[in-house]
């Protein structure tokens, strides 16, 4: 199983503030979508919260909780990554849709990372994303858009891979 992770970050690994995002890309939202349509989405509580309609449509909406007690429309709740990760194994490739919380956690077992970098800072940023340190990460797609009216920040879409020794 592929593990990876998609997320759209500032300059400075910034990804939310007040538990929603800081912009908005309909480009970047199209690429999210997709990636990950058919797929197998993991995301923390607090992501799924912010979700304006609830769980997405066309993917397997997994959400991690502590809560036990906790059920949700069209989502499974599991109550760790690990066990989100158990209960897919067989998938071929799961995604880690964030947020901060369930990034950490999964940053060191991730095989890619397909992170779209808004060229902008975000002063008021509450979230963060942790630093892609080029010694663990090989960049293997580089796909910077021209030019793009759609949207008020210029933003790139990069795809990492794991380096293995
Ligand atoms: N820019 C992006 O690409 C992007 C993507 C996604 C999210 N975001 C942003 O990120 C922010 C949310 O991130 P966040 O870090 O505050 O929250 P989060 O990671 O989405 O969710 C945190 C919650 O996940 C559950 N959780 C975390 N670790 C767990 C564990 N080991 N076992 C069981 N449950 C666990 C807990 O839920 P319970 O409290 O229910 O136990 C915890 O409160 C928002 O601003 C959102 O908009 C940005």
């Amino acid at each position: 199983m592929i593990i990876s992770i998609i997320v759209a970050a500032g300059e400075n690994n910034e990804i939310g503030r007040a538990n929603g995002l800081l912009w908005h890309l309909p480009a970047d939202m199209k690429r999210f979508r997709q990636l990950t349509t058919g797929h197998v989405i993991v995301m923390g509580r607090k992501t799924y919260d912010s979700l304006p309609k609830g769980a997405l449509p066309h993917r397997t909406n997994v959400v991690i909780s502590r809560n036990s007690n906790l059920r949700l429309p069209q989502c499974t709740v599991l109550n760790s990554l690990q066990a989100a990760l158990t209960a897919f194994a067989d998938e071929q490739e799961i995604f880690i849709i964030g947020g901060a919380e369930i990034y950490r956690q999964s940053f060191p077992l991730a095989d890619r990372i397909y992170l779209t970098r808004v060229h902008a800072e975000f002063p008021d940023a509450d979230t963060f994303f942790p630093p892609i340190d080029p010694a663990e990460w090989q960049l293997i797609a580089d796909e910077t858009p021209l030019a793009d009216e759609t949207s008020p920040y210029n933003y790139s879409f990069y795809t990492f891979k794991r380096k293995r020794v």
